[in-house]
């Protein structure tokens, strides 16, 4: 008996840990949101906007990340640019997420941090009421700005603390190392919050060990350049610490020159807790299940190594560890339910 990989990798139960919610704003829902807002797009129709979408680097994908950002408004928009999210992550047998959100995308053109927080907030609630899919906010600070600029958005976040599960570090890495932002991750550890960092998307392996030995890091986003460093390998792997790795991020931002050059398989054969994700899908071209399954033929992943990346994604999550086991759990039953030979479609 065969199964389709696709149709395997689907029923799988799964978590997402590396979502930005501002990149999953598809083009026809930021023409929607530019009309509700009369907001002015550079782009005449919605192909142009797709056309746009070939970056060089991650600065050039940045850039219109950001203004793509700018159609967001009302507590409305936050809602339904995470509600469209949570309904494509359900559709592609997604069970949880843990997302990121940029305040000060929002806050530095005068939008208040209530309005994209409380917008987040109500889809947040309203995915688990009607699709059964938990998620976890996770506050963001761009490197880009200031340190001081970091701890005046923590400030601004302070009625909000204990509805989120972690503070990250997003934006321009190249330039901007995890020890610019030592003092305000200090102050994010002392309140209790989980600390994240992107770490080795484009920086190099040096702001890894920044992100591990200066933020306390429970989780490195990205990290794919780690591997140009034996002993910062070996570390990982025996720390366990996750990587949440974004394959199709890395092939349209060029961190990867082509899909088969990805060192998913790698990873996993190195004893790296990593995990797939989608990072920006609206602008890189697939979400959770896209990501799997594309990652999965151009190394050829065996049905061992997916189930692995499946059980990393709750392994590495913050959920509670009764809910861990209990998602492990599931996977196991649904492994042995689904017995045959992965077939590639
Ligand atoms: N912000 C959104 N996506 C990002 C990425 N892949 N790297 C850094 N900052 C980001
Ligand atoms: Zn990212």
């Amino acid at each position: 008996m065969s199964v389709s990989l696709s149709a395997f990798v689907r029923g799988l139960p799964k978590a997402e840990l590396h979502l930005h919610i501002e990149g999953t704003l598809e083009p026809e829902l930021m023409f929607e949101l530019a009309a509700r807002n009369g907001v002015a797009l550079p782009y005449a129709d919605i192909e142009a906007v797709r056309r746009a979408y070939d970056f060089a680097n991650l600065q050039e994908f940045l850039d219109l990340y950001y203004a793509g950002a700018q159609v967001l408004r009302t507590q409305r928009d936050f809602h339904d640019l995470a509600m469209a999210y949570f309904r494509r992550l359900h559709a592609d047998g997604g069970v949880h997420a843990e997302i990121f959100f940029d305040p000060q995308t929002h806050t530095e053109r005068g939008i208040p941090f209530a309005t994209v927080v409380e917008g987040l907030l109500s889809a947040i609630a309203e995915a688990e009421r009607t699709l059964g899919v938990t998620c976890g906010l996770i506050l963001s600070f761009l490197r880009h700005l200031s340190e001081e600029q970091a701890f005046e958005t923590l400030r601004e976040a302070e009625p909000w603390l204990d509805k989120f599960i972690g503070v990250g570090l997003d934006s321009s890495e190249l330039g901007h190392p995890p020890s610019k932002f030592a003092r305000v991750f200090a102050e994010v550890r002392r309140r209790g919050l989980k600390v994240l960092a992107h770490a080795g998307e484009e920086g190099p392996p040096e702001y890894v060990h920044e992100a591990l030995d200066i933020l306390h890091v429970d989780r490195i986003d990205h990290g794919n350049r780690a591997l140009e460093d034996a002993t910062l390998v070996t570390r990982l792997a025996r720390e366990g610490m996750t990587l949440t790795v974004c394959p199709l991020s890395n092939l349209k931002l060029c961190v990867v020159r082509d899909l088969h050059d990805h060192p998913m398989k790698r990873m996993l054969d190195l004893g790296l807790r990593a995990t797939i994700n989608s990072d920006d899908p609206a602008y890189f071209g697939g979400y959770l299940l896209a990501n799997y399954v594309e990652t999965a033929r151009a190394v050829n992943l065996s049905r061992y190594d997916l189930i692995q990346l499946a059980r990393n994604s709750f392994t590495g999550s913050f959920l509670p560890a009764a809910d861990v086991a209990r998602h492990l759990a599931e996977i196991d039953a649904y492994a042995a339910q689904n017995p045959g030979e992965l077939v590639a479609s």
